[in-house]
């Protein structure tokens, strides 16, 4: 029996919420914890998961965790957060884990600080990302396996809040390695996993492998978030029978389509949302928070970015994309949109 059929059996449905506990806390009496309701999380995304758009999912409901896009150790201590748009954020948007990276021998005690005044819920360290521009620093998939294994300790050191690791299934498929590798994760203090179901070189085209993600879940007693190529209800589905895992990331999907988290909560975790939405009216609403929230120099990139995603909502979303990515100011996008949404039925 699938481990998701032994939990509807067991409970009648899935559990609702996803608690995280720092184990630097064994007592259990400097912090709660957190509470993840429901067990969705948004997926730390370069240009993508800043405050508007939290905003516009929170509006639309049946997200329970944000992660920050990934924050450079070395930059962390300097940026501002009022203007800066990878800081920026309203207290609503919470539980809340900063995602860091860092080269295995940065210091990192400054920018966790940082993080502390900036009422972090916890902290997670990039260790998926196969991304070029980490390859320098030894950051990401690129971190040595002792540089991890110091890196998380001097994080676990560093911080009481709880810590999270996020990781992709290795170099190649090898089961012995990958389960290692967590379980030493795990004993440097990590309190909750977040697999990506791909290997490191892999392109996102490439199916993820949720069967793997299964395979950590069953060799660690701390929680395990499964991510990758979530796009509907039924691959949440899916993804959870296959993975058995305590929680869903969401990336693309949710930039594509913000009431995913809404419509997978209502259907497996039986949330009272409403799923009733406008297509056009969420893109105008993104429109409008990326005015409130970024300077005006810092808007219209991040509108050409989520267009990419969100054009995939419509038979012919490349003409949006086009007419978005070809204008001079956000006025000028916002218009072309409203021109198309006039003529392009939501498929
Ligand atoms: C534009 C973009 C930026 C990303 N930036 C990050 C990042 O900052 N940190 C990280 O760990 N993963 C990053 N990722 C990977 C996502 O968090 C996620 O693992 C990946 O997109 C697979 O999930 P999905 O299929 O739901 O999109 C990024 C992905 C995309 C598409």
């Amino acid at each position: 029996m699938s481990n998701i059929s032994n939990k509807l059996q067991q409970h009648n449905q899935l559990p609702d919420s996803l608690f995280i506990r720092s184990c630097s806390d064994q007592n259990n009496s400097v912090l709660p914890g957190i509470r993840c309701s429901p067990p969705l999380a948004l997926a730390p995304m370069v240009g993508l998961s800043h405050s508007a758009l939290r905003i516009l999912i929170l509006e639309i409901g049946g997200v329970g965790l944000f992660f920050s896009e990934m924050l450079s150790v070395a930059r962390l201590p300097i940026e501002n957060e009022i203007v800066s748009p990878l800081l920026c954020r309203t207290p609503a948007e919470t539980p809340f884990f900063y995602q860091i990276f860092t080269g295995p021998d940065q210091d990192i005690v400054p920018a966790v600080e940082r993080l502390h005044l900036l009422n972090a819920q916890g902290i997670d360290l990039n260790l998926g990302c196969p991304a070029p521009v980490l390859r320098k620093q030894g950051a990401g998939s690129f971190m040595p396996s002792e540089g991890v294994q110091k890196t998380v300790a001097a994080l676990r050191a560093a911080t009481h809040l709880p810590i999270s690791a996020k990781i992709r299934l290795g170099r190649e498929l090898n089961e012995d390695k990958l389960i290692s590798f967590c379980k030493m994760l795990v004993d440097e203090g990590i309190d909750l996993l977040t697999v990506h179901g791909r290997l490191q070189g892999e392109k996102f085209c490439r199916r993820a492998r949720w069967d793997w993600i299964g395979k950590v879940k069953s060799a660690v007693h701390i929680p395990v978030i499964a991510n990758g190529g979530i796009f509907s209800v039924d691959d949440a589905r899916k993804c959870l029978e296959q993975s058995g895992a305590d929680g869903l990331m969401l990336g693309r999907g949710a930039v594509c389509k913000p009431w995913l988290f809404a419509d997978i909560a209502k259907s497996l975790y039986k949330y009272n949302v409403s799923t009733k939405i406008q297509v056009k009216d969420v893109y105008f609403r993104f429109t409008e928070l990326l005015q409130e929230r970024f300077l005006p120099e810092r808007r219209l990139g991040r509108l050409k970015q989520f267009t990419h995603y969100y054009a995939g909502n419509f038979t012919f979303g490349h003409h949006l994309a086009a007419k978005v990515q070809n204008s001079k100011t956000l006025k000028e996008a916002v218009e072309a949109a409203a021109d198309f949404f006039v003529s392009s039925p939501y498929h």
